[in-house]
């Protein structure tokens, strides 16, 4: 089993404080995980009382992850992704449902959390077929990520790539240059390859956001809630396949995968549609031509 790249040099840590809240430890918490500490499980309550239904709505957004993968690889052939800010490994990693199609799918994954690196071996469970690896990088250099050779020895850069930015764009704030980053991205991809987006919202909900702003800002987390208008931006360039930009749980909901899903996202057959604008962030997927 490979071991995950390491960044050079000590620029990135790789030391876990858990006194100091972390994205993908809060995102953990919500979803029910246990690899949270107390500051992590201080600010996801904190922010629960302004979205009390915040829990659920984390469990949309990894529920559209599963869909926006099955329909890639499903419907678009893709059968290699750049999976970046991953999140602690959960239910339905992106290889699990995509080798569950396609077994001979390959998936690198990067995030810059120490402790997802700590359990980036759990993101190693290929088929036999396939291949995934780990990069502990940061998305504020994406050539740090592009020029990691895990990169190189997984993904074949001439064929399409998915790339995934899921829940993360929101702690780039716009003097970041998100585009900037989003561009060099996409630059070192072929036409074919899909760029998937979902990102929280102020858009439903506006005063319980920036609430969760103010939270998050306190805990010294910079989070930037886009309308669907920046959303778009950040998809600039691209086709939007169908059903365009909308809220995640609007999204696909027929490519629903298994029964935990279902559950998570309240879309089980036997149910009644929940509200789709019930979970404030929207999705979209882009096909670059
Ligand atoms: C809310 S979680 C989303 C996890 C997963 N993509 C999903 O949607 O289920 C955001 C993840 O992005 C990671 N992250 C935040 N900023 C990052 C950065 N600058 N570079 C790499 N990863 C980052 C966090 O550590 C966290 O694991």
């Amino acid at each position: 089993m490979p071991e995950p790249s390491r960044p050079a040099g000590d620029s990135l840590p790789v030391e876990i404080d858990t006194n100091v809240p972390h994205e993908a430890r809060v995102y953990d918490y919500w979803l029910g995980g246990k690899d949270n500490f107390a500051a992590d499980r201080a600010l996801g309550d904190a922010i629960a009382e302004q979205i009390p239904t915040i829990r659920t709505m984390a469990l949309a957004n990894r529920a559209f992850v599963g869909r926006a993968v099955r329909y890639l690889v499903k419907e678009a052939g893709i059968r290699q992704f750049l999976d970046i800010g991953t999140g602690i490994p959960t239910h339905g990693n992106v290889h699990e449902v995509a080798q569950a199609i396609a077994p001979d799918a390959r998936v690198v994954y990067v995030d810059n959390d120490p402790i997802v690196l700590a359990h980036a071996r759990a993101l190693m469970t290929s088929t036999p077929e396939g291949k995934t690896r780990y990069i502990h990088a940061d998305l504020r250099d994406p050539r740090s990520i592009l020029d990691d050779p895990a990169v190189a020895d997984t993904l074949d850069l001439d064929q399409p790539v998915g790339i995934n930015l899921v829940a993360i764009m929101m702690y780039f704030r716009d003097e970041d240059r998100p585009l900037e980053i989003i561009s060099t991205l996409l630059d070192a991809v072929p036409s074919g390859s899909y760029l998937t987006i979902s990102h929280p919202t102020a858009d439903f909900a506006p005063d319980a956001m920036a609430g969760v702003v103010a939270a998050a800002e306190q805990s010294g987390i910079s989070f930037q809630p886009r309308s669907r208008a920046e959303v778009e931006e950040l998809l600039v360039g691209l086709e939007v396949v169908d059903p365009g930009i909308v809220p995640v749980l609007a999204w696909r909901p027929d490519l629903v995968g298994d029964a935990a899903d279902a559950t998570v996202t309240s879309l089980r057959p036997d149910q009644p549609a929940p509200d789709p604008e019930s979970a404030y962030y929207w999705a979209g997927v882009g096909r670059k031509n």
